[in-house]
């Protein structure tokens, strides 16, 4: 059977694959370009994807043998998974192996914008720190401070386990109501989003973009903020409406953002990148040794499981399967 892969993954983890299969790799760095995918989704049986491959119904309708995508990443929405289902073919995704770094990074951006360490970090490199002033850099402490998490899923728990260690209180909104035994554990209370963001320090966020969450930030929202908040956006970008986010940040509506996500990635809304109060990452939320190789360690055990015959542990649509699978 025959396997590609768009783009180089550690390569240790592909091992299992390289025994059992012929496996083609697209590019050792660039995303694989869209035309390239299209000539050959017709020859495999398996794809392992990234975010920068869109997967919509006119590349599966050439699919003609693909039985599984393997999505490297937890989120799915470059996929069309019900079309994938609609041709009998496969969808998983890597939950639960990138929910620490992510939220570290998500941790990192918060401290980073509310000390201002890039700014620092640029002030030392361009020779201008000359003396010590007691007014200078003043950022803002986040200890005692309020910590408002959009989206409590695994990746929103794991930045408010973080947020307890900072002593920082704890304010979440959820699609459903989560657990009071989860609440009571975490410390965390559950609002809705206006209260959330009228009353956090520190906004951020943790939902999948579906079509209810685009824009979940927009100018309403970034109103409702205190003047002194931080948004952080470790998601996806089209939550926030980035050009109403240059004009909130511009005009002091809020504080300061950290975003490792772009609503146009790898673009950015005109102006972002000349304000003094945003730090800006290339999406590198699960990019750690560690949890990459995980990342390929669980997409390629997904594949295998699914061109096996069985359900992949991580199956978004196990009603592809259509009786072929084992457990079905
Ligand atoms: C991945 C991510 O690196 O898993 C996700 O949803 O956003 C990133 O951590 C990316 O999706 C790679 O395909």
């Amino acid at each position: 059977m025959n396997i590609l892969i768009t783009q180089a993954l550690p390569e240790a983890a592909l091992t299992p694959l390289r025994t059992r299969y012929t496996v083609d790799i697209g590019s050792p760095s660039a995303p694989m370009p869209k035309e390239l995918l299209m000539e050959r989704i017709a020859d495999i049986d398996g794809l392992i994807p990234t975010i920068s491959d869109t997967i919509d119904a006119s590349l599966l309708e050439k699919a003609e043998r693909l039985r599984i995508i393997a999505n490297y990443g937890v989120g799915y929405n470059h996929i069309d998974v019900e079309a994938a289902t609609r041709r009998g073919i496969l969808v998983t995704n890597t939950p639960d192996v990138l929910t620490d770094a992510t939220a570290e990074l998500a941790f990192a951006l918060i401290l980073a914008t509310a000390r201002r360490i890039v700014e620092g970090d640029r002030r030392m490199r361009s020779g201008q720190y000359r003396y010590w002033a007691p007014l200078d850099f003043l950022g803002t402490e986040v200890s005692g401070k309020t910590l408002g998490i959009v989206g409590y899923g695994r990746i929103g728990r794991a930045v408010a386990r973080r947020g307890r260690a900072f002593d920082m209180r704890l304010l979440c909104t959820n699609r459903s109501p989560i657990d009071p035994k989860i609440a009571q554990e975490d410390a965390v209370t559950q609002v809705d989003i206006d209260t959330l963001l009228a009353t956090s320090d520190v906004v951020s966020l943790h939902v999948p973009l579906t079509s209810e969450t685009a824009h979940t930030i927009g100018r309403p929202q970034l109103v409702r903020m205190k003047p002194t908040a931080i948004l952080i956006n470790t998601s996806r970008g089209p939550v926030v409406d980035e050009t109403a986010l240059v004009e909130a940040l511009k005009n002091g509506t809020i504080a300061a953002a950290g975003l490792d996500v772009y609503e146009n990635e790898p673009s950015m809304a005109p102006g972002l990148s000349e304000l003094p109060n945003v730090v800006l990452l290339p999406h590198v939320g699960s990019a750690t040794v560690e949890t990459r190789t995980r990342m390929a360690e669980l997409a390629v055990r997904n594949l295998i499981e699914g061109l096996e015959g069985r359900i992949p542990s991580n199956c978004l649509n196990p009603q592809a399967c259509k009786g072929a699978c084992a457990g079905t």
